[in-house]
């Protein structure tokens, strides 16, 4: 082998891409994960049915089109299941859609600030990203989103990383107006806010995106699912991996649907301890803490410096998230954990900030 250094063997939009940064994945015990808005809880029921499927039949592949979990999802949300894919974490599905839909040069539209991986998915797929600023309060730029006219609209609806629901009226507007496909991503929509479900029947643009690593606490099996029009699911299974969607994951899914009271007690939970921790920031540290619909919050520290507070949060092994890009340069955005948890993060920051 000559001295190669492999140059010009990649695509030059991928030798450019700047990758996204997940949030921090610490291994090893004692720490408290505030920084990626997991479920602080997952079902006992879930987790025996995952350990009842771990059998001499993972030697096989697994269905490749999730047909109990699609049964499930349809009798939950009323819709056909030849309307319903799923995915990898709804991160393969913002993938799929991304490469069914928008070609070379094509732009694609979301709300500045989001979900930080659309605009890296665009730039993989040699797409345009158009990125639309939310207004003031984060309200959601309806008509500007309009004026784009994207083939391809993302929109974080409730918001992260403000956490702001929006009206269904203002979703419908978006999905009337765009010749497009529109893409409402609820990743969150489980703690509150308003669901675009209504639309799918009105819209053969719309697509509705729902995981089950937030309210369902199963960050860590990965799955996702999509709901749109037969066609655009159509599409999406030609271009999908045969099996993308593994064997304990797909049980794991079906369980966690069939526990859905007892998360959705939980997730009453964890809403009311949201506010109860948002009213305490406010109280002992006069920050501001915009209105939440998830299961997170974003905190605004004035004239503290918020990556400083998140670093030394991490000293006493608590990660929240610091995005240093602008508008959130003063923000920390905290995931609602336990009771236990959300009591140690207060008392840390009482030490971290004084
Ligand atoms: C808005 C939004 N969409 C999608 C995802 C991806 O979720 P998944 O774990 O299903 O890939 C996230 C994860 O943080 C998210 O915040």
């Amino acid at each position: 082998m000559s001295g190669n250094n492999g140059a010009g063997l990649v695509r030059p939009s991928v030798q450019a891409l700047k990758p996204y940064v997940p949030g921090e994945q610490p291994q090893g015990a004692g720490w408290i994960k505030l920084n990626t808005n997991e479920n602080w809880f997952v079902s006992p029921s879930v987790l025996s049915a995952v350990l009842a499927a771990a059998t001499h039949d993972l030697r096989r592949y697994p269905d490749p089109v999730c047909t109990d979990l699609r049964v499930k999802l349809s009798a939950r949300y009323g819709i056909d299941s030849q309307q319903i894919i799923c995915g990898n974490g709804s991160d393969e599905l913002l993938t799929m859609l991304i490469r069914a839909i928008a070609g070379e040069g094509d732009r694609i539209a979301f709300t500045d600030p989001s979900y930080s991986l659309y605009e890296t998915l665009s730039h993989i797929q040699n797409a345009a990203p158009v990125p639309v600023p939310l207004g003031d309060g984060w309200q959601l730029p309806v008509q500007e989103l309009v004026a784009v006219n994207a083939p391809l609209t993302f929109i974080t609806t409730p918001h992260a990383p403000s956490g702001t629901a929006y009206r269904l009226s203002d979703l419908e507007a978006i999905a009337a107006g765009c010749a497009g496909v529109v893409v409402f991503d609820e990743a969150y929509v489980d703690f509150g806010g308003d669901t675009a479900i209504p639309l799918l029947d009105r819209y053969p643009n719309v697509v509705v995106l729902r995981t089950m690593s937030k309210a369902f606490g199963l960050a860590g099996m990965r799955l996702g699912y999509a709901f749109g029009s037969r066609e655009l699911i159509g599409a999406l299974y030609r271009i999908k991996d045969s099996y993308n969607v593994d064997l304990l994951t797909q049980v794991a899914g079906c369980a966690a649907l069939d526990a859905w009271d007892e998360y959705a007690r939980v997730n009453h939970e964890t809403a009311v301890r949201r506010d109860r921790v948002a009213a305490e920031l406010h109280r002992r540290f006069g920050w501001r803490v915009w209105p939440s619909a998830t299961n997170f919050i974003l905190v605004e520290v004035d004239d503290a410096d918020a990556s400083e507070i998140v670093t030394r949060l991490k000293t006493e092994q608590i990660l929240v998230r610091y995005f240093p890009r602008p508008r959130l340069e003063q923000s920390m955005r905290i995931s609602v954990g336990s009771d236990a948890e959300m009591d140690l993060l207060l008392a840390a920051l009482d030490k971290v900030v004084g």
